[in-house]
């Protein structure tokens, strides 16, 4: 049986065409899947084509290693009978007829597998068969995972993925930018199905900790590839340092502070204070990761020594502690400055914005009023000198004065410096000059804010 076509070309027409006949008769499927554990249908049916052809007995044969042997027979006059099942029900006919021989097996076991003819005794035409191979596939089931390894030179697995229970077998590959390899195994299982396991192995540096990489698992069960994604996890010892000494300790100052900071895997979450003589000052005190210095005394000046514990190492790091007798200006100082000078110049900014939009809203106020109040077309008028109300700047029009007796008196006792302020206060331009100068402290001082408005108004005079 088989190639009833290929026959034809060396064979008679008469055995060609009779062959041809007893082939169509018997409707097989040439390959049915089936998946381990679920049900399979194995279709079989006798297309009679008159009342001259006599079926007496239906059997399925099972081919196993150049063998047959029967599985499944029906003869109408007696029940069904499975002679290689134990299990009762796991093998029958779908229904008990002469005409329809389809075969049920489930639940599939991987040993069903294999060639299985379905043949009808029929007269006068003797047995004919229908052929059909049942493929038995299994779903394997796949898990990836990381390996926890310790960082090293070595090559060695960090990570794993399993395809377990597969049939046929899956193909695993991995999708990394690392520089590893994978090396996979396969394991068949007693059922037939078979474990594949695909190491990936690279050197585990510190660096790869963290680092994703993706498993993916093609299977003839799955319509796509799966993808297993695996953080790596390589173990390192800690990483320690010590933040929060600004060299600026003095004697009585108050709340100086260290910070241990420790990277690792395991994150350390141990931490341990001391001194590099020994035990901690008794001014210290200590809150996990943090050393706290309520009050800088000389017991401080000493070289601190921060240890950090994870599962993989101890590790310290020290910190020397100058304390000084009196604060340290230099530092502390120029960051102050420029702090300082920051938001000074902010504020002139801030100022000096302020008084503008005042006075262009004063402007606009008094132009509307004037224009409501005048009928005839609109003349050009100059804006109105802009002022602030009396309320921001009492003294507002007083750089056009004068200085009164006690002034000038004032500012003989005061020398110079005053004078200075004099000429400020009669030349605007000089006023506007010098405000740019010393912007910084000129938002610093309160008289200050009157130069940011003279500056404004010597603008629109
Ligand atoms: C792993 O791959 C590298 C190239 O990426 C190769 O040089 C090395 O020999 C491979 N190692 C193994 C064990 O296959
Ligand atoms: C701290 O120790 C240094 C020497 O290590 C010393 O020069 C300094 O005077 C000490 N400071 C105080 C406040 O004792």
């Amino acid at each position: 049986m088989g190639a009833p076509g290929s026959s034809c070309a060396f064979a008679s027409l008469f055995f060609c065409l009779l062959s041809a006949a007893i082939a169509q008769r018997v409707k097989v499927l040439d390959e049915v899947t089936g998946y381990l554990g679920q049900e399979v249908t194995l279709p079989c049916t006798f297309v009679s084509t008159g009342n001259e052809i006599k079926v007496s007995l239906v059997t399925w044969m099972k081919e196993a290693a150049g063998r047959k042997q029967n599985v499944a027979v029906f003869h109408p006059d007696h029940e069904p009978s499975y002679p290689l099942e134990t299990e009762r029900g796991r093998i029958r006919f779908k229904t008990q007829t002469l005409e329809d021989a389809t075969l049920i097996i489930g639940p599939l076991r991987m040993a069903d597998e294999g060639t299985y003819a379905c043949e009808f005794a029929a007269y006068p035409l003797g047995n004919e068969d229908g052929i059909t191979n049942l493929v038995v596939l299994a779903k394997p089931t796949n898990t990836a995972k990381a390996q926890e390894v310790k960082a090293s030179n070595l090559e060695l697995p960090v990570a794993v993925c399993i395809s377990d229970r597969g049939k046929p077998p899956a193909r695993i590959t991995w999708q990394s930018g690392l520089n590893g390899n994978a090396t996979v195994s396969e394991v068949t299982n007693a059922d037939g199905t078979v474990t594949v396991t695909s190491y990936y192995r690279m050197v585990p540096t510190k660096e790869a900790n963290g680092q994703r990489i993706t498993c993916i698992v093609e299977h003839k069960t799955q319509p796509q590839p799966e993808a297993l994604p695996v953080v790596l996890s390589i173990l390192y010892p800690p990483e320690v340092t010590i933040e929060g000494y600004d060299d600026n300790w003095y004697l009585s100052r108050t709340e100086a502070m260290l910070k241990c900071t420790a990277k690792g895997n395991p994150p350390p979450t141990e931490f341990t204070w001391s001194t590099a003589n020994g035990p901690l000052p008794k001014t210290v005190e200590v809150q996990g990761d943090i050393l706290l210095v309520r009050n800088v005394d000389a017991s401080v000046n000493t070289t601190f020594r921060c240890q950090a514990t994870n599962r993989v190492g101890r590790v310290s790091t020290d910190q020397v502690i100058f304390v000084r007798d009196k604060p340290n200006m230099e530092g502390a100082g120029t960051t102050g400055g420029i702090i300082g000078g920051l938001i000074a110049a902010i504020v002139a900014v801030a100022v000096v914005a302020t008084g503008i939009l005042i006075c262009r809203q004063q402007q606009k106020n008094r132009m509307d009023r004037e224009e409501d109040d005048q009928e005839g077309p609109p003349a050009y008028k100059p804006p109105p000198p802009c002022q602030l109300s009396d309320e921001t700047e009492p003294e507002a029009p007083r750089y056009h004065e004068l200085p009164t007796l006690e002034e000038r008196e004032a500012a003989a006792d005061a020398g110079p410096s005053m004078e200075d302020e004099y000429l400020d206060q009669i030349n605007p331009i000089y006023d506007a000059l010098s405000f740019a100068a010393t912007e910084e402290e000129a938002a610093m001082a309160p008289m200050s804010t009157d130069k940011a408005f003279i500056m404004s108004r010597a603008m629109y005079v």
